[in-house]
């Protein structure tokens, strides 16, 4: 029995407009789903003690498994269908737990594109931010088909689940609906998202989280005009003036959870720690951290 780990994500700016081509600022955080993958007589899927059909997972290791069959059991810290990419960190954690037990090198291409596939089932049309996110660790600046790792120090977010649940591919569609209608709007809004993606990577690398703050408030009111927030998600964000900095939908939103920073000296009860660095390469275990620019 073999067994790996992949974490949760978080998008700090840039989600549904890297779906169409801006850079978006994400992260790995300290929450994970591990995967334990033996050899068995058929493919079969255990989670919280269940059976689970899971024909995207088996469908997507197809190539290392050649034939093969593998039992998979999984473990979660991370809610399903809250903007914390569950969907590919089982898929990352899958891969790498049967690429470790058939004893194939991890290399990070394989086992970006090995989890992508099943990510296209889940969300139709997936940029890749999640996968690249939890694939690789800490803080990434992520456009399709090329990723830049962020140096910046470990920070405290806060994290508030509105507990509405829904689907990413959902509310991909419904942008792509505004988009149809809206282009040059759109489009413009793309543009902006792209250069506060960049901009707010050399915020966090700077420690300068106010300035982080503002654009991830610039950065709602986007995800609000192209239709993603809710009046819950709205109301909590309202619920949290004057304690943080800054807030805003991670993820698709239409629900899901609520990314903030805390205002200085104000100590969360509850958050996740956003990593820096190590934290993905370490989990998968490469050997050597990942740095530089990476062609995906
Ligand atoms: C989902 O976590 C992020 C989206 O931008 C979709 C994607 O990038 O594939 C909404």
């Amino acid at each position: 029995m073999i067994s790996a780990s992949a974490p949760a994500k978080v998008i700090v700016l840039g989600e549904h407009f890297v779906v169409h081509g801006a850079r978006a600022l994400a992260a790995s955080i300290d929450r994970y789903i591990t995967v334990t993958a033996s050899l068995s007589a058929r493919d079969e899927l255990f989670a919280y003690g269940r059976l689970v059909r899971a024909e995207h997972i088996f469908n997507s290791i197809d190539r290392m498994v050649r034939g093969r069959h593998v039992k998979l059991v999984v473990r979660s810290q991370i809610p399903n269908g809250a903007g914390l990419g569950s969907s590919a960190a089982l898929s990352l954690a899958s891969a790498i737990a049967v690429s470790k037990l058939f004893n194939i090198a991890p290399d990070p291409s394989l086992l970006f594109e090995v989890s992508m596939e099943a990510e296209k089932h889940v969300h139709g049309n997936p940029s890749g931010v999640d996968v690249a996110a939890s694939l690789y660790g800490g803080f990434v600046l992520f456009k399709r088909g090329e990723l830049v790792r962020v140096n910046a120090p470990p920070i405290r977010l806060l994290v508030v689940d509105s507990k509405q649940r829904r689907k990413t591919g959902n509310l991909v569609n419904r942008v792509k609906k505004f988009m149809d209608q809206e282009p040059e709007l759109f489009n413009s809004l793309v543009v902006s998202a792209d250069l506060m993606a960049k901009e707010g990577a050399a915020a966090i690398s700077e420690g300068n989280l106010e300035q982080l703050a503002s654009f991830m408030n610039v950065s709602q009111s986007f995800l609000e005009l192209i239709g993603v927030s809710t009046p819950k998600i709205e109301a909590i964000i309202r619920g949290l003036k004057g304690k943080v900095l800054g807030a805003k939908i991670t993820g698709a939103g239409g629900g899901g959870c609520i990314i903030a920073i805390p205002m200085p000296g104000i100590v969360p009860k509850t958050g996740y720690t956003v990593n820096a660095g190590v934290a993905g390469a370490y989990q998968l275990n490469y050997g050597n951290p990942i740095s530089g620019h990476l062609n995906l």
